[in-house]
């Protein structure tokens, strides 16, 4: 495995991490088998993933609980491992689900937090989704008394467009923002991953393999995934074929490559693919060791752009 820092902190993560919403996510995600799930996340420890991706909307609760469970029962230093999760997205709530940035409501998320994953901290709480309503200053302002208590060690944001991110920046330092980006969604490229990189901010990508579409085993005729249409799918279908036999040329996955290619790009410190079983850990796991020249960078992104992905 290979390693980086976390922006503005001492942290040591692998720049593979572990996506763990497929770890109890059943509220997101169908037929999930949660000790196939624990063994994900056990085999990729072991292998020295220790960058763990979490959030407490994943089942909901479920996904930290299990998180919990494993780490309760490795056998590996607690400070070898950083511990990511999110908060503000309340659920249970009359309609659905609310995002909810208010301070008193995140004191009591990463309480919650705290108690499922069986822990005495979190490194790194991101403020997972804006509620629009409440200000950084109050929202990120409670979240760094928390860091001043000892109860987090670092923040982060999601999903938060430029602007927003730019303000967020503005009430403390912001170690890290995560939001969607893979080979087919290349939106962030135009002004929130150039930000980070100047900012010293640790880009973490999620959705790195494009939830399974950049793993490789798709073909034209499987049923379209949720949110494509079918011309998008084929589209992405051609793209992944086209991607295939530079990856085999490089001894490699396509998921590698995908993998690969989100590390090469400036400001991504570290992907956290997710996985159902520990197959997918030992087949990602690898993905440290695959680095792309610029020559190999210049043929991938010809072919993403002839495949029209959406760079804006
Ligand atoms: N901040 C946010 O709002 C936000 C939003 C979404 C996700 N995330 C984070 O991003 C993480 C990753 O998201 P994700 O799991 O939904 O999507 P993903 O990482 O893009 O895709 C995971 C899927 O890729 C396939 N895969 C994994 N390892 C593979 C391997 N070695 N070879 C071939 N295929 C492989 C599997 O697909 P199959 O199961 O189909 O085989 C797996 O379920 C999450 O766990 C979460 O922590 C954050």
């Amino acid at each position: 495995m290979k390693y980086t820092t976390l922006k503005k902190t001492d942290m040591k993560i692998s720049t593979i991490g572990v996506g763990t919403n497929k770890i109890g996510g059943h509220n997101i995600f169908q037929g999930l088998d949660e000790s196939e799930g624990k063994a994900f996340l056990r085999e990729a420890i072991h292998l020295g993933m220790n960058f763990i991706d979490t959030a407490d909307i994943y089942g909901p609760a479920r996904s930290e609980e299990l998180v919990g469970e494993v780490l309760q029962n490795i056998d590996v230093k607690r400070e070898d491992l950083i511990v990511a999760t999110k908060g503000g997205v309340q659920w249970g709530q009359p309609g659905g689900n609310r995002k909810n940035n208010d301070p008193a409501y995140l004191r009591s998320a990463v309480e919650d937090s705290l108690k499922r994953l069986q822990l005495d901290y979190i490194d790194l709480y991101y403020l997972h989704w804006p509620d629009n309503v409440t200000p950084f200053s109050e929202s990120i302002g409670e979240l760094v008394k928390l860091k001043e208590e000892g109860k987090i060690r670092a923040i982060g944001v999601s999903n938060l467009p430029i602007e927003q991110l730019k303000e967020a920046a503005k009430v403390t330092e912001i170690a890290a923002m995560q939001s969607d980006y893979n080979m087919f969604d290349r939106t962030v490229e135009k002004d929130v991953l150039p930000f980070c990189a100047e900012n010293q901010i640790s880009f973490i990508p999620c959705y790195p393999l494009a939830s399974g579409l950049l793993g490789g085993k798709y073909k034209v005729g499987d049923p379209v995934p949720k949110g494509l249409t079918e011309e998008q799918f084929h589209q992405r279908i051609e793209i992944a074929d086209k991607l295939k036999p530079i990856a085999s040329k490089k001894g490699t996955t396509l998921a590698n490559l995908a993998l690969a290619w989100l590390l090469a790009q400036d400001g991504v410190d570290s992907v956290i693919p997710g996985g159902r079983g520990p197959d997918h850990a030992r087949g990602t796991a690898k993905a440290a060791d695959v680095s792309l020249s610029a020559e190999e960078l210049r043929v991938i992104n010809e072919i993403l752009t002839q495949g029209k992905t959406t760079v804006s």
